[in-house]
């Protein structure tokens, strides 16, 4: 018997399981094509919900089944396997199984399989089926112990070492928790070791595991760990809550990292880190995912999700206490507008295209599609209008709270929101429409001034997404300050909330008319629509106190300027590059934010800026008048760039906030004095940097300037050897290649000896790259798209869930023109024609193309 196509699954069919789990103990007999995996499981039956006992089960090859240890009729399918109620007991019994699977060919990555000689797992969301048979679904928690045998040195799981010996390790997880949280690891592996007191006196032994080469790369990610561990502490109250913390750095992996209960799996690229190696957004992401990561521990593993439709219960949760984390270590408004910057080049493109979806969604076909910057960023930004609307304090109690009363259990979001109305005796019924309304909402703002009295007119309207035709008003927290004509501050920050389309704010008994910052800290995610001219801008750029409203307002100014020289090429408003010129110089800023300041808009922003103004973006124009302003820009600012790349210097490499911050300055710097000396300090820094962030830089610029061809090559000859340097490489080539270029080499990187699209860093640093590079991705002779659309066919039966993710490259085509259209639709529906395309690819093209 086999099942019939992939089903839709709606949320509002939830139903609990017929059977709970008691305890789980597995036994592992590793071999590359032929692992045992011996299961017995004790289960309970559900009175609230009696049946047969259902259990997932995919690529199994099953040995044998026993119930209380006698034969038992069972039915077995493509993805269950089910024994009939009337053949079970009505009271507690033990499952016996035994599987075969085969490591070692699972390019899918997902389940058990092998990376570089060593064996790990990825169980999320619905991996663990592909190891046994189980009741697949994180609403089943039960306590797991596991015994490994290999004649590998490490061989690790989840929860406590409990026994060991010659060929053998047993491990006891005494927290109940979900099957997608199971995690195994064995291989020759050293371990980089720390050791951590918790702050009610436990010792807790902390490793990194890593293959022979790389123990030189640990101590950053270690002290990150310990780094989180404190805060979690400190901020949050949670302690950790067993013996021992493992992190194993692994080269093939889909995603960034995994929370596995104390066996942490990580992307090497996201935990290994060095001076020589790795640049400032290197450590920078390593500090944030180890701490997002080990945040889990209590947001996702103790508390965890009833079902997978409340993934932004613990993954929006999760950001944003690890964005906070980040602040607390570095700065909170460069941070602020790093997520920000993030937002909006992935969640409101999202938003504004045929992918739109809730944060929390009601149906789906593949639950990895949804692992999106939805999910993720929006749902983080969700719980910082929370706090903002409640207050500090509110909303610590209500962790608490929420901490207190579900722990060891599978919520919904309707239990995180329960435990702040019931903190704060709010009905919160109304914000919690964030979760189930898809889109940005658009506010727009008038102002009025009428004899000592400001009012603020908003209204907000959000367009129509796919299958949600009708919006209703969002809740709001607008934040706002005044500022009066000498750069005081008059009203400091004050939260509007904003419930209705309409709604007016007045502000009394002023003295003279203020200038209005609006949307501080950029309070909520939406598209602000206000009407401003240079001058206000310039002024609010100078004189705001809001570090997001000031970058906010150069940005504008920066934004007006390019759409005016793409629309009908009018030259640069002199006060812009002066106000810019000032800001730049300005040694009081920090370094990190007068980066930021100097950064232009990306090419995919102003594409989105022009489709939202009615106009049809043109790929080519916009890549030209970006170039043609950073040449203006270079040539405006000839004087004071050599002074402020000297000025910068960080001196020895330290990858802190302060270092970073000059480095990253220095870079923006240099990339536009390399367009006036013809590289000779880029070169000369290429040949003397001590650290990744200055040599790739410098790199950059002078590819960046259309030279640096023997830089590159004698990069390769230095770093041929490291896989993550070597990612790097391929990429910054795609990255920075002129439009009719980068097709071009980004193929014949393909053809590259080092290339290997079973590994998904490499496949995503030459693909990633390319539908990155705005101007060769969307090139008039179509060639990228053709390029990516092979290679995702060819991706797609070795690895569904990495070829699904690159889909969304083509999600935004419908901004374009009709030429444009045709050359993605052929591609996407040849995609679609292929035959036995995965389900994953399937529903992400298919919901494309619906646009
Ligand atoms: N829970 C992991 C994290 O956010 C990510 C897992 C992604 N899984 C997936 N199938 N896409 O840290
Ligand atoms: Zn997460």
């Amino acid at each position: 018997m086999t099942d019939l196509a992939p089903q839709t699954i709606f949320l509002k069919d939830y139903a609990e399981p017929h059977h709970w789990v008691e305890t789980v103990h597995l036994t592992f007999a590793l071999s590359p094509r032929a692992t045992r995996v011996r299961s017995k499981i004790v289960f309970t039956p559900n009175d609230k919900n009696t049946g047969d006992l259902i259990l997932n089960g995919e690529q199994l090859s099953l040995k044998s089944v026993t119930v209380n240890g006698a034969y038992v009729a069972y039915d077995t399918t493509d993805t269950h396997l089910t024994i009939k109620q009337a053949d079970l007991p009505q009271e507690p019994f033990t499952f016996e199984a035994e599987v075969e699977i085969s490591p070692e060919t699972n390019t899918a990555l997902e389940g058990l399989y092998m990376s570089s000689g060593m064996y790990c797992t990825q169980c999320e969301a619905e991996g663990f089926r592909k190891i046994t048979y189980y009741p697949d679904r994180p609403d089943v928690m039960a306590v797991f112990t596991v015994r490994v045998e290999s004649e590998l040195p490490v061989m690790l799981s989840n929860g406590n070492p409990q026994a060991s010996g010659d060929g053998w390790a047993e491990w006891h997880d005494p927290w109940p928790k979900p099957a997608y949280l199971f995690a195994l690891v064995a291989g020759e592996l050293l371990a980089h070791a720390g050791q951590f007191t918790t702050m009610s006196g436990k010792d807790v032994e902390l490793n990194i595991y890593v293959r022979k080469g790389d123990e030189d790369k640990c101590a950053f990610g270690m002290q990150a760990l310990i780094d989180s561990m404190v805060w979690d502490e400190r901020v949050y109250g949670r302690e950790y809550d067993l013996d021992i913390f493992n992190i194993v750095a692994v080269d093939d992996f889909n995603m960034g990292a995994m929370e596995n209960k104390g066996l942490n799996i990580f992307n090497s690229s996201c935990v290994l880190a060095s001076p020589e190696t790795s640049t400032d957004a290197t450590f920078e992401r390593v500090e944030g995912i180890i701490a997002h990561e080990y945040f889990h521990n209590w947001t996702g593993n103790r508390i965890t999700c009833r079902d997978w439709f409340q993934l932004c219960l613990k993954e929006g949760l999760t950001v944003y206490r690890d964005q906070m984390f980040s602040g607390d270590m570095r700065s909170h408004a460069v941070k602020r507008i790093e997520e920000v910057l993030l937002l909006r080049a992935r969640q409101f493109r999202e938003d504004n295209g045929p992918l739109a979806h809730n944060v929390r969604p009601e149906s789906f076909v593949e639950i990895n599609n949804f692992y999106t910057a939805t999910v993720y960023t929006k749902g983080a930004e969700v719980i910082g209008m929370l706090r903002r609307l409640i207050g500090d304090e509110a909303y610590y109690k209500g962790c608490d709270l929420y901490f207190e009363r579900h722990d060891g259990q599978a919520v919904t979001i309707e239990d995180w929101i329960k435990a702040f109305e019931d903190t704060t005796g709010r009905d919160l019924s109304h914000f919690q429409q964030w979760y189930s309304q898809a889109g940005t909402p658009r506010l727009s703002v008038e102002e009025t001034w009428d004899n000592g009295t400001l009012t603020l007119s908003f209204t907000q309207s959000t367009p129509a997404t796919p299958g949600q035709d009708v919006k209703k008003p969002q809740v709001l927290p607008i934040m706002v300050g005044l500022i009066a004509q000498d750069g005081t501050e008059v009203v400091p920050n004050t939260i509007l909330e904003m419930t209705e389309s309409s709604q007016s704010f007045t502000f009394e008994g002023l003295s003279e008319r203020p200038v209005a910052s609006i949307l501080r800290d950029f309070s909520a995610p939406v598209i602000l629509q206000r009407e401003m001219d240079a001058k206000t801008r310039a002024f609010l750029l100078a004189n705001d106190t809001d570090p997001f409203n000031t970058w906010e307002m150069g940005r504008m100014l920066a934004k007006d300027t390019l759409v005016a020289m793409i629309v009908d090429g009018t030259e640069p408003d002199p006060a812009y590059l002066d106000a810019l010129k000032t800001m730049l110089s300005d040694t009081r800023k920090d370094p990190a934010f007068r980066a930021l300041c100097l950064a232009l808009p990306s090419q995919d922003d102003l594409a989105q800026t022009l489709t939202d103004a009615g106009v049809t973006p043109d790929p080519m124009a916009i890549y030209e008048q970006l170039e043609e302003l950073r040449h203006i820009l270079a040539s405006a600012f000839k004087d004071i760039l050599p002074a402020l790349y000297a000025d910068n210097d960080a001196g020895a490499f330290k990858p802190d906030a302060n270092g970073s911050g000059k480095r990253a300055l220095r870079m923006a710097v240099l990339s536009l004095l390399t367009l006036n000396d013809g590289g000779a300090a880029a070169r000369n820094l290429f040949e003397t940097a001590d650290n990744m962030t200055e040599q790739a830089g410098a790199l950059t610029a002078l590819l960046s300037a259309g030279t640096g061809q023997e830089e590159l090559a004698s990069f390769y000859a230095q770093w041929f050897h490291d896989r993550l340097v070597m990612d790097k490489w391929f990429m910054m080539q795609v990255a920075v290649a002129a439009p009719l270029e980068a097709a071009h080499i980004a193929d014949k990187l393909t053809q590259h000896a080092d290339f290997e699209m079973k590994n998904p860093n490499r496949f995503r640093a030459v693909f990633g790259a390319l539908q990155a590079n705005h101007g060769g991705f969307h090139a008039p002779d179509g060639a990228a798209y053709k390029l990516l659309a092979d290679w995702l066919i060819k991706l797609d039966p070795l690895n569904p869930q990495t070829t699904a993710r690159m889909c969304g490259a083509f999600e935004t085509w419908k901004r374009y023109d009709a030429d444009r259209q045709a050359m993605i639709r052929t591609q996407l529906e040849r995609i679609l024609a292929t035959p036995n395309l995965s389900g994953d690819t399937t529903e992400m093209v298919s919901r494309i193309l619906a646009a």
